[in-house]
């Protein structure tokens, strides 16, 4: 394993502890610490108590049925997350609540009541249901942050498909290959979405991708008031619009989901070239997400709940959609960029629903910390009572930043460390009761078995890194990966059997916190999303001037990790700016664009082992200008010396 060692020393000096306020302990949701002795003495148990939380078409008698690598969770139970989420709300006092209160980049707002909300989920799945959708079909969701994208993922939810939210910064080949994996009949797109005042043309991509898939409809949301510019292919492309009037107004039956039935795949980027459809289950999926609202987001009715992410990704689906609805939460939910129309827009949006608690990424917070504080002076934060990040470890600096300008020191901090396959937060304060440290996500959540362990599986001794492993199943765990339960086994459980590898390094401290270290396989973190180092390559040896490529993540001040690629191109291929161009271009059209790479290295060799594996080690020390580790197993060293020097020319 890589010893990240700058950082890791950094780290280590901090020292500065924040308790929870008393005030804050006292109207906790859990306030009582000896939940986490309960919950480690009989996981089960706890689980079972959080489980009763949701609402059960048929109880669950048996809570967990573990085959290693493989977790059965309250698998005799029966349930619908739709019903969970919306339509048990429609029957109390929570009806008339706002469940939504969205508003788009240009300013234009909608707000969602529980009733509004499942009527719509309602007539939604009706009309899925009349083009042909059934319980186990996938649905492939194409959107940009409207309220159709949640009113879609509930609607399939509702019946029993599978959706499949692929993120609208995904070029058309990323959709198509998420398509085709999932084998979905269905897509829901939009004509176009607004980005930062620009439109992205959706349907155009979706229109390249679906050709030779399964999909046989396509449902097309007029956002932007485009579909009248669009072509709509006859049989085929349908205006979400029409056929939603065309709909039934009944209420729509639900279907009584068994629990281990998929609620949804959710791709990820792994060590390959190709991503990975996580699967996730109903029941332990929702009791998960429904558990982490209640205990480590502290979500009261009264709150108004703010998480910034996209429902593309996971911490939208979990912390926008499952988490907070199930739990009868006001969530606000943003379509646009941060600064756009201005660098306010954040702290406006604060101000003006009056937000309580608001979570984000530690890539954003660098940013405001850049931009500076002055644009959040003019506005009123002060209904803010805690906050959240999330995506890629914080350091310290941001850490202090959002506290002191965002929270005004009054706020606890909950650093939730989780990821696309685990479902929910799995290491973070619960903030009524643990005192955190900047840049820690400070221990497991109750229920959950986390520790970190050396090459051999042995728990390391405080103040000792290693690898960061989950010893024991927990109910919203990914339970395969879709089509290929072999790379499942494999990726999770191989190394270890039995307990769960995360792919992330941490530092155990003498308290027992954890301090996650960040990746430690081939997979990158930029802006807090996830890219595999290998989809870049493919993409960039898909290109006719490429014979081959490395690519790697460099420290990078705001998006934590930024993609460095160095490439070896044909021979008699002319280098430079041109060609850098075209291959950044070549790279956002086969993924998107976050994966456009910061800066291309052309290079007569890649330095690689007598094996000829890429000694992307040797590439990560060079960008970063640090010293080279060990080159001793190295074919050729006299190429880490050429690159070095072109390297150097370059800066
Ligand atoms: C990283 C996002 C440090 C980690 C929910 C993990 C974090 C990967 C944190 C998962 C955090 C996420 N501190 N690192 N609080 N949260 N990570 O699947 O490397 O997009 O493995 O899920 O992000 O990314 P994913």
């Amino acid at each position: 394993m890589d010893k990240p060692s700058e950082q890791l020393d950094t780290l280590l000096r901090e020292t500065r502890l924040f308790p929870p306020a008393a005030e804050f302990t006292r109207q906790a949701n859990f306030s009582d610490p000896s939940v986490y002795d309960r919950a480690a003495a009989d996981p089960e148990a706890y689980w079972a108590e959080q489980a009763h939380f949701l609402d059960w078409m048929q109880p669950f008698s048996q809570v967990l049925d573990w085959q290693p690598p493989h977790a059965r969770w309250f698998h005799d139970g029966r349930l619908n997350a739709a019903s969970n989420c919306v339509d048990r709300h429609r029957t109390t006092v929570r009806k008339n609540k706002a469940a939504i209160i969205w508003e788009g980049e240009p300013g234009d707002t909608r707000v969602l009541t529980y009733e509004m909300l499942g009527r719509e989920v309602d007539r939604a799945a009706h009309m899925l249901h009349d083009m042909g959708v059934r319980r186990g079909d996938r649905v492939v969701i194409y959107l940009p942050m409207i309220p159709e994208l949640p009113i879609a993922m509930l609607a399939c939810a509702k019946i029993g498909a599978i959706h499949t939210v692929v993120f609208a910064g995904f070029s058309s080949n990323a959709l198509r290959d998420r398509i085709i994996d999932a084998q979905a009949k269905l897509l829901i797109t939009a004509d176009a979405g607004h980005r930062r005042g620009t439109l992205v043309p959706l349907k155009q991509n979706a229109d390249a991708a679906v050709v030779d898939t399964p999909i046989e409809s396509v449902l097309v949301v007029n956002r932007v008031g485009a579909l009248s510019a669009i072509t709509m292919v006859p049989g085929r492309d349908w205006a979400w619009e029409e056929r939603m009037r065309a709909a039934s107004y009944a209420p729509f039956a639900a279907e009584a989901m068994e629990a281990e039935d998929v609620l949804y795949i959710l791709y990820t980027s792994g060590t390959t070239g190709k991503p990975k459809g996580i699967v996730h289950s109903t029941g332990g999926y929702l009791v998960g997400a429904n558990t982490s609202m209640r205990s480590v987001f502290d979500l009261k009715d009264e709150d108004v709940y703010f998480c910034t992410a996209d429902i593309g990704w996971v911490t939208g689906h979990t912390y926008i959609v499952y988490g907070p609805l199930s739990a009868g939460a006001t969530v606000v939910m943003y379509e646009g960029a941060p600064d756009f129309p201005d660098r306010e827009r954040f702290w406006s949006l604060i101000e003006k629903y009056g937000c309580t608690i608001f979570y984000t990424a530690p890539t954003s917070i660098r940013t405001f910390m850049k931009w500076g504080p002055q644009y959040l002076k003019s506005h009123d934060l002060s209904s803010l009572r805690l906050l959240g990040t999330v995506g890629e470890p914080i350091n310290p600096e941001a850490w202090m930043w959002y506290h002191e300008h965002v929270g005004a020191r009054r706020c606890p901090i909950v650093d939730t460390w989780w990821q696309t396959e685990t479902g929910c937060a799995m290491i973070a304060s619960l903030p009524g009761l643990i005192a955190t440290k900047p840049g820690s996500a400070t221990r497991a959540v109750p229920g959950i078995a986390v520790d970190v362990v050396d090459e051999g599986g042995q728990s390391v001794a405080p103040g000792h890194g290693g690898y960061l492993v989950i010893r024991k199943p927990w109910p919203s765990m990914l339970r395969t990966i879709w089509r290929d339960d072999e790379r499942f086994q494999k990726t999770y459980f191989g190394q270890f059997p039995g307990t769960y590898l995360p792919g992330d390094g941490a530092h155990l401290d003498e308290d027992q916190y954890i301090w996650i270290l960040g990746r430690i396989d081939d997979v990158i973190n930029v802006s807090g999303h996830r890219i595999g180092t290998m989809e870049v390559e493919s993409a960039l040896v898909d290109h006719p001037a490429v014979a081959e490529a490395a690519v790697i993540g460099r420290a990078h001040e705001v998006k934590g990790q930024a993609i460095t690629a160095f490439v070896t191109v044909k021979e008699g291929i002319e280098t430079g700016d041109e060609l850098t161009v075209e291959l950044k271009a070549h790279v956002v059209s086969l993924i998107g664009a976050m994966a456009r790479p910061e800066e291309i290295h052309f290079t007569a060799e890649l330095p690689k082992t007598r094996s000829a594996k890429i000694m992307r080690r040797l590439l990560r020390d060079i960008a970063e200008g640090r010293a080279l580790g060990d080159t001793t197993t190295l074919a050729d060293p006299t190429v880490i010396e050429s690159l070095k020097v072109r390297y150097q020319d370059r800066e």
